[in-house]
């Protein structure tokens, strides 16, 4: 990065800085909560809505501000609850309404907002427009995508494209009632809405209209990205998507290019509207303000659109998805850099930053990036400028659980082959939360669980942790107070490199302490002059922050010329007068 362009960035940021009235999320943290395994209430081994009430305060105490919540609505869990089938109701196996509300009103008195997932691309196969649409019913007929597909020569039908689902196999099934294809980009049992279809729009619209009327903060938008395909041409047809040369699998989701079935140039407009409903709400019914946090694994140019354009407000959080798709166990400091200062870089003028690490579709950062790194990505997510997003367990280090393919339940895994189902599977992220060492974890009083608790517990546990003073989770909390000071709330932000393996990230506002966290990234013992890589900084530092692997206190001084770091580890310093 030039001169010019930190010094840019630098007050970009500066100005956000004297933004007094900023809203709640702009330096909020989230965390995600997947209900099934954060806390059972009822013995039968899925966690549910009260067990989640009965632990908002432990998000009190872990300091989060938001949390967003994987769906409990009513579904036959084809995908585990992201198959809805009554978009107004609440799965009897997470609980009922009442229990919804209990929830959001102890959440409210606790200060912890409530962000529902929506799923706007598909619904179950279950649900009743679903069921109606595949009976032909003039009203529903193109609710969801349909098309008749081909003959072959020998009679043998065929689907209409070679479009793949997700979770493999033709993303076209075809249904003996209606004698058609329907489209699924996920599993058979998600068919895709048809977003052309304005009644749908409106549909989905009162879903939206409805839980904010219940009292949701927000939304986080699944799978956004998939809700529009190509239109049909004038015969109703729809083209082939381009080949892929590195699979010759048809039934492999990369075996085709995807210019057809994701980010079509109608997306981003659709989650305009969705804005737009919010800020409607909100304006006929006060209160702070509601958002939307919008899932698409999209380039980041695309992402970008998500932000909104010159007229229209777009997601306040278009999730960051840069470090979880691009680094890599061996990526060097300067990979880091890039990848963060890209974002902040590409953001539209005004808008704020997410950072975002794991979620219950992608490993656990500690068996991603390693057990030793597990304090560093805590500490890279709270320090850096915006909101950060944490998912369940990510505060205890917690690592995939072991889940053997008898065990296997995850339909991304389950729809492939015994020989490398793991490098599908989506549940040893999704293994029960450790509350305690305690028989299950602590996670429930009954005999079993949907997914196998990690035999790792008696280790990593919240109760273990609490009393341990550099635990993970000390460690995540202490973080939580230090996003209390100036400089990291609202202060500039300049992230580098200073060398492969040290990433440096400063933190100032004007007339207060400067703030540099220190990452480093591989397992040899460094040494820093920090004074080299910023201008102009304060001679003398202590630490403010430190994790296991330091043989300094919180309070030690030490002189920014030469700062040495342990193999793995990450601080936060600060200076000791103010600037
Ligand atoms: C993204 C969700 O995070 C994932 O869990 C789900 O399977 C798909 N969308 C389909 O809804
Ligand atoms: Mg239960």
């Amino acid at each position: 990065m030039t001169t010019w362009t930190s010094l840019f960035l630098l007050l970009g940021l500066g100005l956000l800085a004297v933004d007094a009235a900023a809203p709640w999320w702009k330096t909020a943290s989230f965390y995600q909560i997947y209900p099934r395994s954060f806390k059972d209430s009822d013995g039968d081994g899925i966690g549910d809505l009260n067990g989640v009430t009965e632990k908002l305060e432990y998000l009190k105490e872990i300091g989060v501000t938001a949390t967003w919540l994987s769906p409990f609505l009513k579904s036959p869990m084809a995908d585990f609850g992201y198959d809805i089938s009554d978009f107004k109701a609440v799965d009897p196996l997470f609980g009922t309404m009442e229990d919804f509300e209990n929830m959001v009103s102890r959440a409210k008195e606790l200060g912890v907002k409530i962000i529902l997932d929506f799923v706007p691309n598909h619904s179950s196969d279950e649900c009743d427009w679903f069921l109606r649409s595949a009976a032909g019913e003039e009203e529903y007929k193109d609710y969801y995508i349909w098309h008749a597909g081909f003959l072959n020569e020998d009679g043998t039908r065929r689907p209409p494209t070679n479009w793949v689902s997700v979770f493999r196999g033709s993303a076209w099934e075809w249904h003996e009632g209606r004698q058609e294809y329907y489209l699924h980009q996920f599993h058979k049992k998600q068919p895709d809405f048809n977003f052309r279809n304005p009644v749908v729009r409106e549909e989905m619209n009162n879903v939206l209209r409805f839980w904010l009327e219940k009292g949701v903060d927000g939304f986080r938008v699944d799978a956004i990205y998939h809700a529009f395909e190509i239109e049909a041409d004038e015969n109703g047809n729809y083209p082939d998507e381009p080949r892929n040369d590195w699979t010759n699998d048809p039934d492999e989701y990369g075996y085709t290019h995807k210019i057809y079935t994701v980010d079509q140039p109608e997306t981003p407009h659709l989650v305009y509207e969705w804005r737009q409903i919010l800020e409607q709400f909100q304006a006929d019914n006060g209160g702070d303000e509601r958002i939307l946090m919008v899932e698409t694994w999209s380039p980041i140019e695309i992402v970008m659109h998500y932000y909104g354009n010159e007229t229209a407000e777009g997601a306040q959080i278009p999730f960051n998805f840069q470090l979880i798709s691009n680094l890599h166990y061996d990526s060097d400091a300067y990979h880091y850099e890039y990848l963060i200062n890209n974002w902040l870089n590409l953001m539209p003028e005004g808008k704020s930053a997410n950072w975002v690490i794991g979620n219950h579709d992608k490993n656990r950062v500690g068996s991603r990036f390693g057990a030793d790194r597990v304090d560093l990505f805590n500490i890279l997510l709270l320090t850096l400028p915006g909101c950060s997003i944490t998912y369940q367990g990510e505060e205890l280090g917690m690592l995939d659980g072991y889940v053997s393919w008898e065990d296997t339940v995850d339909p991304q895994a389950c729809n492939g082959y015994e020989s490398n189902y793991m490098d599908n599977s989506r549940d040893p992220a999704r293994t029960p939360m450790h509350w305690s060492d305690e028989t299950m974890a602590g996670f429930t009083t009954g005999k079993s669980t949907w997914l196998p608790v990690s035999t790792d517990y008696r280790q990593r546990n919240v109760k273990t942790e609490r009393g341990v003073s550099l635990s993970h989770l000390n460690v995540f909390k202490r973080l939580q107070q230090l996003r209390q000071e100036p400089s990291i709330v609202d202060g500039s932000a300049e992230v580098t490199a200073v060398s492969n393996y040290v990433l440096a990230v400063k933190r100032h506002l004007l007339g207060d302490y400067v703030y540099i966290s220190l990452f480093n990234i591989f397992d040899s013992i460094e040494n820093v002059n920090l004074s080299s890589v910023f201008g102009s900084l304060p001679a003398k530092f202590q630490y403010a922050l430190v994790t296991e692997k330091s043989i300094k206190k919180v309070g030690d001084q030490v002189s920014a010329g030469s700062v040495t770091l342990m193999p793995h580890e990450a601080i936060v310093l600060r200076s000791t007068t103010t600037a």
